[in-house]
């Protein structure tokens, strides 16, 4: 009887707390999440000053043989705590990063049913799934937990339930959701719109492509209301667990999670104790908030690497444009109609001729680099493999580490080192994620024995194992396993077409760039406002090796099939400012650089991380405008990795480190401690289709001094619509002497930017 009495008790309770509505305010208190159990079916809704962001919306999942985690809930427990530190990452876009915010864990229960321990006795058990809610004043982040003990052990995902009821038919910049590329333009459009303009949208991507509904978009998601509100949906802190697209359902304006699923339909395998990522929803007041927002590094875990002495900023070159504009090739010979990666003689096989990893070519752009202070250089095509990795769905496609016969592996190195450059590796996988991890460690052991201390690597095409998607649970699991293993090996990763990312690089920070979106190669396709739209978007989840600086960007004047890519030189000298990554490319040829010195001066002076950084004027699709201050502290830290190689050159100093220590010349032999820096800004601004002009205050620098600025701007005549008037190369440079109280009146052709230095002398 006793026992009956306080099980009604308990069952009382537990509804008066499932009547409840749970709250939980941002530091600032204009955020507010609530949380509640409506016929025991948890949701969520989320509110600023009062007015809903967020309508309520559902959480759960569908699981395989068992009872979904959909219903049937009772709310065990609320604790709420609050947290606020500074730290400080090995690069980025500012030296201090506050985390700031308050938290609520939910507890829920479904009642407790029988199940089957490891021992093989069977013993009565509830299931638990935690709601674990941090809400910063940018933001809310939110992810699922399943602790142990727990009647869920191992069990599988079928579909993630959470919803994003949106509040109103909001303006939307997005891209069609796949399972296998994220390499489209955006389409802006109401979010009513979507259903219409998918498939064209959808179009518009790299191959191949992989739908999963007419209404899928990606994330990072960014939303504007007709209220001027700044809305983003993401997720932070994907590991072991598929990404999460969002199907857009127009009657309701809501959008459901939509998980990548794996090989055999499923959408997550797991094992408790464990987690879901944070799925997050960002609210700014001003589009530029989006861009100064840290929710998604904040929402991630510390870095887990002790030693972090190796990771460093890089501005580089490449062979690599010569491929991509059609000028050269990947390939060595067309000898063969099929290669096999050991069998196959390449020592008498007939060069083409035109093959751009070459001995004299990489010496040459070594030559180029060296003399231009940049730290490093990518080559691609130096590996046997290239005449048949596309499409053919091969296993055994490349092993990473046997030359082509015209490419001198030690002897380029040596050279490179001696000139103050470091080789960057290329591994493109084709997407063979198995063969990649069989050649891995020996293609990372032949790093290390030369002195490459960077990769880049790629997953172009179907996926092997077959079946699977880029983005599924196993494939994201190998993205990341690159990384970790690298790490052992002391090496910085770019991986382009892996999975967009989601912050990682705080744990991992020698996870240093990815592509995973549509980057410069794409050449013409690219729509005007492209570069102003992915700052809010893919670089929300980490830095993007766009791979800018494009100073011939009529390709026709490369190949006879080429077309006109649409930006000014200056919109290119702008993104070296507006566009954060650690890692920076000058992808145009030497060649195209020559005639335009007095501009490539810029990409020379610029530094690629950060102290500092002011969003000044910033509209989605429209228009960026940043000012950054360099961290003086890593500006010469490549070249330092580099001198204690064996055969590294002693002494050289980055372009970067040389403009703000204002050094003379570039190989000088100092020793940077024993200088003042000088004090240096860099302001950048890059526009779509329209002409526009901003008066940009000096208000950041120091009052009282003056300093020195270079003004890098579109000529009158300048456009880089691909029209009759097309005349991307038109630019001005002046000088001026600024002061804290100067205004800068610049002025951005169509497709077009600016790019200024200021130094303190
Ligand atoms: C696609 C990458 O994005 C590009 O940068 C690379 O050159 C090719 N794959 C070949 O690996
Ligand atoms: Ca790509």
């Amino acid at each position: 009887m006793k026992r009956i009495l306080f099980a009604i008790v308990c069952v009382c309770l537990w509804q008066m707390l499932a009547a409840q509505t749970e709250r939980l305010t941002s530091p600032d208190g204009r955020l507010e999440l609530r949380f509640e159990l409506k016929d025991s079916v948890p949701y969520y809704s989320l509110y600023r000053d009062g007015k809903a962001v967020v309508l309520p919306s559902k959480m759960g999942f569908e699981l395989e043989w068992r009872d979904d985690l959909a219903h049937a809930f009772v709310l065990k427990d609320v604790e709420r705590s609050t947290f606020d530190e500074v730290w400080q990452p090995v690069w980025g876009e500012e030296a201090n990063i506050r985390n700031h915010y308050n938290e609520m864990l939910v507890t829920l229960e479904q009642p407790a049913g029988v199940v089957m321990s490891a021992d093989g006795r069977s013993k009565t058990m509830a299931t638990v799934m935690q709601l674990r809610f941090r809400l910063y004043d940018d933001g809310l982040g939110f992810r699922y937990e399943f602790p142990t003990p727990n009647a869920l052990v191992c069990f599988w995902f079928k579909e993630e339930l959470t919803e994003f009821a949106m509040a109103g038919d909001h303006t939307a910049w997005w891209i069609p959701g796949d399972l296998d590329t994220q390499e489209y333009n955006y389409t802006e459009s109401r979010l009513s719109e979507i259903p219409a303009l998918w498939e064209a949208g959808h179009k518009d991507g790299g191959w191949p492509w992989t739908a999963f509904s007419k209404t899928g978009v990606q994330t990072a998601l960014q939303m504007r209301t007709d209220e001027g509100l700044y809305l983003n949906i993401h997720e932070a802190a994907t590991l072991d667990f598929p990404t999460m697209h969002l199907d857009f359902d127009p009657q309701s304006i809501k959008f459901r999670a939509w998980l990548c699923p794996d090989a055999a339909g499923y959408k997550g395998r797991l094992q408790a104790p464990c987690h879901t990522p944070w799925r997050t929803v960002m609210v700014c007041d001003k589009a530029a908030d989006v861009l100064a927002s840290r929710l998604i590094l904040n929402l991630n875990e510390p870095c887990v690497l002790e030693d972090v002495s190796w990771i460093h900023p890089v501005k580089y070159m490449g062979v690599w444009w010569e491929m991509i504009s059609g000028k050269s090739s990947w390939s060595y010979t067309s000898d063969f109609p099929s290669v096999k990666i050991g069998e196959t003689d390449y020592e008498h096989a007939k060069p083409t001729g035109n093959h751009g990893a070459n001995n004299a070519n990489v010496r040459r752009y070594i030559d180029f680099a060296a003399a231009n202070g940049f730290d490093a250089l990518l080559i691609e095509g130096w590996n046997v493999g290239w005449e048949d990795w596309y499409g053919k769905q091969k296993d055994f496609v490349f092993d990473f580490l046997t030359p082509y016969p015209d490419f001198d592996l030690p002897s380029l190195n040596k050279y490179a080192h001696e000139k103050g450059i470091r080789l960057i590796m290329h591994h493109e996988s084709s997407a063979s994620t198995i063969n990649y991890e069989r050649w891995m460690e020996k293609a990372y052991n032949l790093m290390n024995q030369y002195g490459y201390d960077a990769v880049k690597s790629g997953y172009v095409g179907t996926i092997i194992p077959f079946a699977e998607g880029h983005y599924s649970q196993p494939i994201n699991n190998h993205y990341h396993y690159a990384i970790v293993e690298a790490a052992k090996h002391h090496i910085m990763v770019n991986a382009h077409e892996a999975v967009r990312p989601t912050g990682l690089c705080r744990t991992w920070p020698n996870m240093i760039g990815n592509e995973s979106a549509m980057g410069t190669e794409f050449r013409e396709r690219i729509k005007p406002g492209h570069t102003t739209i992915l700052p809010f978007t893919r670089l929300q989840g980490g830095p993007m090796d766009y791979t800018p600086g494009i100073f011939e960007p009529d390709m026709g004047k490369i190949v006879p099939w080429g077309g006109k890519m649409q930006h000014t030189i200056c919109n290119q000298l702008g993104l070296y400012v507006t566009f954060y990554s650690p890692l920076q490319m000058a992808a145009d040829f030497p060649e195209h650089y020559e005639p335009y010195m007095d501009a490539f001066q810029f990409i020379k002076d610029v530094a690629v991380d950060w102290d500092t950084s002011i969003y000044l004027y910033t509209e989605p699709g429209d228009y960026i405008v940043t000012a950054r201050k360099p961290k003086v502290s890593s500006l010469n830290k490549a070249a330092e990795g580099l001198a204690s190689l064996p055969d590294g050159k002693k002494g050289v100093i980055s372009s970067a480190a040389h403009y703000v220590y204002g050094l003379e010349e570039l190989d000088t032999l100092v020793n940077l401690e024993k200088i003042e820096p000088l004090e240096v800004w860099y302001l950048g601004g890059i526009t779509d289709e329209n002409a526009r002009e901003f008066s940009v205050k000096l208000d950041f620098l120091k009052p009282g001094k003056t300093y020195d600025a270079i003004i890098y701007a579109d000529g009158k005549d300048a456009t880089g619509l691909p029209d009759d008037n097309y005349n991307p190369y038109s630019y001005t440079i002046t000088q001026k002497k600024v002061t804290s109280k100067t205004t800068l009146k610049l002025k951005m052709a169509p497709c077009g930017g600016f790019a200024v230095s200021i130094r303190d002398r």
